[in-house]
Formats: structure tokens, C-alpha cells, sequence
């Protein structure tokens, strides 16, 4: 089976098997059964790059459902099931006035792959409002919970990418949300300028999340169109030492202070510098507004695509002496 219209990427590879899983019975009759093949995990696809085809079965988790918990007069406890595309959750929070995800609007992907690289954008992050997780172990079927410090969340990490990687399918994702006195992340700059330009001074949790709306389809890639995975590097963190070094040598250099001793630096300015937005090679590419993206115009193989990126992180190496990780997996 064609795996196109499971990546976001659009890469045309295969799975030997494939099963659409849309329960969690289901789920776990599956995982207690001999498999010949090894399992393959796959939700939104949108933080994969796929190089080759998958001799695997590959399980699409569409296990769909939204919970109240429980709610008193401040908040609300909501648990939303794996397969739920997660704009359309952050939605039905807003539609709801429940607060606390707006910032978090239009990423791709299901709520089921967000914790494990706690997702972030526009000043928030998954972690701030995660309660906790329901996770199967793929080797016994067996279900339990992860809450937000066993997750061990960090910037676009957790425990997921680490000790138990590939171990746990999420099943579910509970969420504490605000019903009032919602704390809005207005700080971005860019959601401060929309916000001015429609004249709204008391913003409400839908005005910021239209902002954020705005801002991604200004800059990003729409991956119905072109395919892509957003950011494909992480936001590399260097010593001040070396900032001071590189801000001799450019003075424009942006960065983030994290402490006294490290900097974070945007990839997306060190990749435009080496001269690679919006070039192409074939169908693969580096996006003309966001450097940080890579694109797959039509048929780019994942190979392309990956071949993009280490030239791109030899030449961030050799320019700036600074080494990019990926944000994306690499399969
Ligand atoms: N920049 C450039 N050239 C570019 C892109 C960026 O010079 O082509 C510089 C600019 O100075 C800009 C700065 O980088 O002000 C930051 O750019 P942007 O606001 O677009 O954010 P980012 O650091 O590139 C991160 C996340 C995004 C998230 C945005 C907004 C990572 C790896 N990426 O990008 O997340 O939406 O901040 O919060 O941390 C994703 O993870 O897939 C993703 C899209």
C-alpha cells in the first residue's frame, strides 16, 4: 500500500501491511497476535521523512473520541483520543472557550504523536497544559498512564523520543484547559502586530488563535499543497562564548537567551545565510518564506529530501560552526 496520503511530506512509499486502527480493543487484539512483520507506528505522519519502503506493518492509529473528565467553575479537565487531527481538536477547545491551546493552532498532525515531541509554537508548548497519557506497550498490549513528569518534557523532546522510544503507541492525551481568566501568550511578535492591525486591544482565546492562523499560513507551507514536515531542524543552543564570537562576525545574528551560559539560536537564519531559501533541486526544497522548512514540490523521494538537508547541515557546519540536529525523524 501507498503511504502518500498517510506522510504530509507526500513521499510515495510503501508498507508491506497496513491496518487503519480505529479502537483500542482493536489496537491491542492486534499487538497480542504473532506478527510476522515488525510494527510500524503511524498517525499524522507529520514529523516523519520516509527514505524507503517499510517492510513492516504499519498501523495507522485513528482511534477517535473528545471527553470531558470533569469541569468545575475555572477549568476543565478534556481527554481527546490519539486519532483526532489535532487542529480540529485545538478548535473544538476554542468553540468550547476552553483555554489554553490557542497558540498551538494549525499544527499538523493527531493529538496522539504531540507529547512525544511536546509541540510547540508562538511562546507555548504541549507540556503547559498536559496532564497526563494513556499509552499500550506494543510488546504486551498492556495499557498505563504517563503523567506530565514522566514524560520528562524539554524543547520538542520527551521521554518518547528517548528511554522508551518505539516501545508505547499514545492512545489518548488529557488536557487541564481554562473556562475563564484565560492566560493569553500574545508576547510573539508576530501575534502582537496582527492583533494591532485588526485593533484588538482584549484579545479573546479565538482572536489569538486566528492570529496564529494567520501568521503559520503566511509563512508556512500548507502541506495539502506542497508537502512538508514544518520545521525540519531543531533551533540549534550554542555556548555565549560562541554567540559573542559569531555576533563579531554578524552583527544582525537573532537569537534567544536561555541563561548566562547558552543562546538559541533560529536554524532558519543560519540556513538563509548559507544561501538556501527557496532553492531547488528537482522537486525538493527549502521553502521561500521559512528556510527552516523543506519542501517536496510533486515526487521527490525521500532520499532527495534528505540529501537537501545534509548539505544544508554541512554547510551550517562549515560556516558557522554550529551543528544542527533534526527535528524531523528519519525513517
Ligand atoms: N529566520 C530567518 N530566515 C528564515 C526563517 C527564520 O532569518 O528563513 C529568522 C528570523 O530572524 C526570525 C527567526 O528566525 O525572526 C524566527 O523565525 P520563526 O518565528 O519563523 O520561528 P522558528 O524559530 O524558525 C520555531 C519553531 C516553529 C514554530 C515557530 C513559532 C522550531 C524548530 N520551530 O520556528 O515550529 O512554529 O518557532 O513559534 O523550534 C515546527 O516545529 O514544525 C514548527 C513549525
Amino acid at each position: 500500500k501507498s503511504l502518500r496520503e498517510y506522510n504530509t511530506f507526500g513521499i510515495d512509499v510503501t508498507a508491506a501491511e497496513f491496518l487503519e486502527i480505529t479502537s483500542e480493543t482493536e489496537l491491542k487484539t492486534i499487538l497480542l497476535k504473532e506478527t510476522k512483520k515488525p510494527i510500524f507506528i503511524l498517525s499524522g505522519g507529520s514529523n516523519m521523512l520516509l527514505t524507503k519502503n517499510l517492510d513492516a506493518l504499519v498501523l495507522h492509529i485513528a482511534i477517535k473520541g473528545i471527553k470531558v473528565e470533569k469541569e468545575s467553575e475555572d477549568s476543565v479537565i478534556v481527554t481527546a483520543n490519539a486519532g483526532e487531527n489535532w487542529h480540529e481538536f485545538v478548535q473544538y477547545c476554542i468553540s468550547k472557550n476552553y483555554g489554553g491551546l490557542e497558540n498551538l493552532s494549525l499544527i499538523p498532525g493527531y493529538v496522539g504523536s504531540a507529547p512525544i515531541q511536546n509541540i510547540g509554537a508562538y511562546g507555548v508548548e504541549l507540556k503547559d497544559t498536559f496532564v497526563s497519557c494513556e499509552a499500550v506497550e506494543i510488546s504486551t498490549g498492556h495499557s498505563c498512564t504517563f503523567t506530565a513528569k514522566e514524560c520528562k518534557f524539554e524543547y520538542r523532546n520527551s521521554i518518547f523520543k528517548n528511554e522508551v522510544k518505539g516501545r508505547y503507541i499514545i492512545t489518548k492525551v488529557t488536557f487541564k484547559l481554562t473556562k475563564k481568566n484565560h492566560i493569553l501568550n500574545t508576547n510573539y511578535g508576530a501575534i502582537e502586530a496582527a492583533l494591532a492591525t485588526k485593533k484588538i486591544s482584549k484579545p479573546t482565546i479565538k482572536d489569538v488563535s486566528e492570529a496564529v492562523i494567520e501568521i503559520r499560513k503566511s509563512k508556512l507551507p500548507d502541506p495539502a499543497k506542497i508537502g512538508n514536515s514544518g520545521s525540519f531542524f531543531k533551533n540549534p543552543v550554542i555556548s555565549s562564548t560562541q554567540y559573542l564570537q559569531l555576533k563579531n562576525l554578524y552583527p544582525t545574528i537573532p537569537s534567544y537567551k536561555i541563561n548566562e551560559e547558552s543562546i538559541k539560536i533560529p536554524a532558519g537564519w543560519l540556513i538563509e545565510q548559507c544561501g538556501f531559501k527557496g532553492k531547488r533541486w528537482g522537486d525538493a526544497g527549502v521553502h521561500e518564506k521559512q528556510a527552516l522548512v523543506l519542501v517536496n514540490y510533486n515526487k521527490a523521494t525521500g532520499k532527495e529530501i534528505l540529501e537537501v538537508s545534509l548539505n544544508i547541515k554541512k554547510e551550517v557546519l562549515d560556516k558557522f560552526n554550529i551543528k544542527l540536529e533534526t527535528e524531523v525523524n528519519i525513517l
